[in-house]
């Protein structure tokens, strides 16, 4: 499979070219800064400029787009909404287009989040496929917009919508949970995490194995991609302490009206994957994906 992967040097970019490699597709790799692995074809744009998409497109003659490159801090989107929309609308926007200038032959796969829902589904479930969205911040309606436009693609095309991923990487510009518990905890420092948010976790090894699928078995339509638990940060931090031997009570319990984040977040939004599911996904249970992450770190 010939794949054009955006973003490629961010958490989720790098584990689809990474395990994409690894099984010998064409991979041809996108983000801003420089290569971040020297064994792949590498070429360095910013694609909310459309003649350097348009090069981009011509250059990799892709069959299928993975677009997982995007504006992902949640507070500095809702500080500046027009960046934002630029990076996570437009950019899906000139992307699209140049695929269908080129006649709209490949399958786009655009990665998505659980901040297009409000936390209030009609049942108390996790939310499927198809459950209403209602996003409640800037971030959450910029990535609803752009699966707008991926929905009116002509050709081929899957939303995978995924939720807090962690994970490790050699070209990360941002943290994530699991790291933030590790550099705190290890350091001796207290880290205040949010105890009502209730979210699926995603191993970013999974999230990766779960979008090669949607493209292997050229999947349509929304999935979500998400991990095997229900968790709150709160409680994952505590079990990724546990898991390393490092101090749980330096973990603590903290709420949004405490903490007060710039964008407001959805208090409940896990992920059912059972979709993703049938077509083969098979996320890891969050305490063995600790254990291994714990021994080979
Ligand atoms: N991380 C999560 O918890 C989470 C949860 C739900 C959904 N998602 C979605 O998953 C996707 C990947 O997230 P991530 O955590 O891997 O993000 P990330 O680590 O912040 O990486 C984002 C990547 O996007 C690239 N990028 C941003 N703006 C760009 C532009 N204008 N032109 C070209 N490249 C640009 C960055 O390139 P440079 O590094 O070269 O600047 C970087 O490689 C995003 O679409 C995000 O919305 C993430």
């Amino acid at each position: 499979m010939r794949l054009l992967i955006t973003g490629a040097r961010g958490l989720v970019g790098y584990h689809v070219s990474f395990q994409a490699l690894q099984k010998k597709h064409a991979i041809f790799l996108t983000s801003r800064g420089p290569d971040p692995i020297p064994e792949a074809l590498y070429r360095p744009a910013d694609l909310t400029r459309k003649e350097e998409v348009q090069d981009l497109i011509e250059w990799a003659q892709p069959e299928v787009v993975i677009h997982s490159a995007a504006m992902t801090l949640v507070d500095r989107c809702q500080e500046q909404p027009t960046l934002c929309w630029q990076h996570n609308v437009q950019a899906t926007h000139h992307i699209l287009q140049a695929l269908i200038d080129k006649g709209a032959k490949a399958h786009v796969i655009f990665v998505s989040t659980d901040f297009v829902y409000d936390g209030y589904p009609i049942e108390q479930r996790p939310y499927i496929e198809g459950d209403y969205e209602a996003p409640l911040s800037v971030y959450g309606a910029s990535k609803l917009a752009a699966e707008a436009l991926v929905k009116n693609y002509p050709g081929r095309w899957a939303i995978a919508r995924t939720a807090l991923v962690y994970g490790t990487a050699p070209t990360l510009e941002r943290d994530n949970i699991l790291l933030r518990v590790l550099y705190k905890l290890q350091a001796g420092n207290v880290l205040p995490l949010y105890a009502d948010q209730i979210r699926t976790p995603t191993w970013v090894n999974d999230l990766a194995q779960g979008l090669l699928l949607l493209a292997e078995k050229q999947a349509q339509g929304l999935y979500h991609i998400a991990g095997a638990d229900i968790e709150t940060p709160y409680s994952l931090g505590q079990k990724i302490a546990r898991t390393w031997g490092l101090r749980e009570d330096l973990v603590y319990a903290t709420t949004m009206e405490e903490l007060q984040p710039t964008a407001p977040r959805p208090a409940y939004s896990p992920l059912s994957v059972q979709k993703a599911k049938a077509l083969g996904y098979t996320p890891h249970p969050t305490e063995e994906v600790l254990k291994q992450l714990c021994k080979e770190l």
